[in-house]
């Protein structure tokens, strides 16, 4: 079965009387265990495609069909829950609780997934991104990087099947990127992993297996990542 499913996805906003057509026919079936990047110039689409894929909005018209279930058939309480197993998501700006701790912060989706060994758990997690010393941090005593390290442990807390990440590497050096990078590689090949990554980074393009582009709303296959 296909991991991610999307059929002739339109996204409209509309503010005000003005409207801003996003996405306009945008189409991809991405397997289990595929690494895809996606690039395209600022307010091509990238986000919104992220947020579609995440099943954080619906689509204005079109299909979106994650592991078999097609999101726009579940009501909202379901779509989260579903979200919470399937789908782990770092968004562009970090979306940590800024009065929670780094280690809380890494709890929270356990807790709330009721899971087994949660303090173990977001211990290794926070290890796992290089931030052991950092757990009792709350997110404005963290460097831009480190709240991104942060996020990715959030977003890995409930082993998703599919990651979905924008930008994630945009405010790390490039250790520390390598370093992240490195890390979702091995997910991706060890377990599995199904990696979508939006950048304009070329050194993460690079690690990726598969590339799209977004232009007009329309997503286009390209041989590499340097389109
Ligand atoms: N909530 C919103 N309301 C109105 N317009 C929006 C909204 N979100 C995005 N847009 C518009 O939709 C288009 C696509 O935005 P999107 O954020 O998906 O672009 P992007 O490719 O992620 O850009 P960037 O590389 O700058 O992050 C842009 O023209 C943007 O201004
Ligand atoms: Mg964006």
């Amino acid at each position: 079965m296909e991991a991610i499913q999307l059929s002739e996805l339109y996204k409209i906003y509309k503010d005000g009387d003005r409207e801003t057509v996003a996405l306009r026919g945008a189409s991809l079936t991405v397997q289990p265990g595929e690494f895809v990047a996606i690039t395209g110039r600022s307010g091509a689409g990238k986000s919104t495609l992220l947020s579609l894929m995440g099943g954080l909005a619906l689509p204005s018209a079109g299909r979106v069909v994650i592991g078999g279930t097609d999101i726009a058939k579940l009501v909202e309480s379901e779509r989260a829950a579903f979200r919470r197993e399937t789908i782990g998501i770092i968004y562009q700006a970090d979306n940590l609780i800024p009065f929670l701790t780094a280690f809380e912060n890494v709890m929270l989706p356990l807790q709330l997934a009721r899971a087994r060994n949660t303090s173990r758990r977001a211990h290794d997690l926070l290890k796992e991104v290089g931030l052991s010393e950092r757990l009792r941090h709350k997110p404005a005593m963290l460097s831009g990087g480190e709240r991104q390290r942060v996020a990715i442990a959030v977003a890995l807390a409930n082993q998703p099947k599919i990651l979905l990440a924008d930008e994630l590497t945009g405010e790390l050096d490039s250790a520390t990127a390598d370093q992240v990078m490195e890390l979702l590689d091995r997910l991706n090949v060890a377990h599995g992993l199904t990696l979508i990554v939006v950048t304009h980074n070329k050194n993460v393009a690079a690690r990726a297996r598969r590339w799209v582009s977004i232009a007009d709303g329309q997503l286009y296959e390209s041989e590499t990542g340097y389109a």
